[in-house]
């Protein structure tokens, strides 16, 4: 099956839209870039790989979309340094209407070499940034009246996957704080949902962790038996930035072949 941009929806509601990603630079984040700015949105990110960031730039830069993404180096976990590079932005993209909470790190880690320090620092990379990465767009988006924030969870606190105890505490969180932002904004037209991705083969995943045992774990547990390419993530954050989801808010979906 083909992911050639041309084989996917164009939304009508993109074209000129502001929207910000964190770690956007590599993986799902880089596919995210790249299917927004083909929509023709206006498109910021931050990430800390300079080499990756600068690579999606160069290949988008061959392209002819309407407006070439902005690239900030910001690290999420540096919260005041992070909100900065976000109001930067927002400033240069003028006014973020859509967020896209990316950034994460799936380092695996046993129980027994968790220190409070390594715990807090998941924290810091996998959920901490989400809510003040919120809580700054969402200042312009209650004076606009809209607004649409997606935040990326995981399948593997679900499925209840071994090594990973402060990631999945970390993204079990994030579907609860997708459903308290999308009360508190929805009175001021502005959408929060969470995104579960499956097992997504991205550039990281192939490096890392999928052996021919990891492969066939995950398709035995997929209802459909073909890894899943970073662009069906992007498809559908494109569905939730775009105004054909209008009264979509406070929901999960998930992007996972069916395998949760
Ligand atoms: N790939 C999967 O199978 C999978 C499965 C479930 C959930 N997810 C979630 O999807 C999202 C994207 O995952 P991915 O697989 O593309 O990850 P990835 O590791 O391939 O990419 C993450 C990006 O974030 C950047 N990043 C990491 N730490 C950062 C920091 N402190 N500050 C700024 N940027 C930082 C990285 O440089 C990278 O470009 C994450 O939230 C992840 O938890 C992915």
């Amino acid at each position: 099956m083909s992911t050639d941009q041309d084989q996917f929806a164009l939304y009508p509601s993109l074209p000129d839209r502001p929207v910000f990603i964190s770690g956007g630079g590599s993986g799902i984040g880089a596919a995210i870039v790249e299917h927004l700015a083909r929509q023709g949105a206006r498109v910021g990110f931050v990430d800390t790989d300079d080499g990756a960031s600068t690579a999606l730039l160069d290949r988008l830069g061959a392209e002819d979309i309407a407006h070439q993404p902005l690239f900030e180096r910001a690290d999420v976990t540096d919260l005041d340094a992070y909100i900065a590079a976000i109001e930067r932005l927002d400033d240069a993209l003028g006014g973020i209407d859509v967020l896209v909470n990316n950034a994460a790190n799936d380092q695996r880690h046993r129980i027994d070499e968790v220190t409070p320090a390594f715990w807090r620092d998941r924290m810091a990379v996998n959920l901490d940034h989400q809510f003040f990465a919120a809580q700054t767009v969402a200042k312009g988006m209650v004076e606009r009246g809209r607004g649409a924030i997606i935040n990326m969870g995981s399948c593997s606190w679900r499925l209840g996957l071994g090594e990973l105890s402060a990631y999945v505490t970390a993204k079990a969180a994030i579907e609860g704080l997708t459903n308290g932002l999308a009360r508190e904004l929805g009175p001021s037209g502005i959408r929060v949902n969470c995104i579960i991705p499956g097992f997504i083969k991205t550039e990281r995943q192939v490096k890392l962790w999928l052996t021919p045992e990891l492969e066939k774990i995950v398709l035995d547990g997929q209802c459909l038996k073909e890894l899943i390419d970073p662009a069906y993530v992007a498809n559908l954050v494109a569905f939730l930035a775009s105004d054909d989801s209008r009264m979509c808010t406070s929901a999960t979906y998930t992007v996972d072949g069916g395998w949760i």
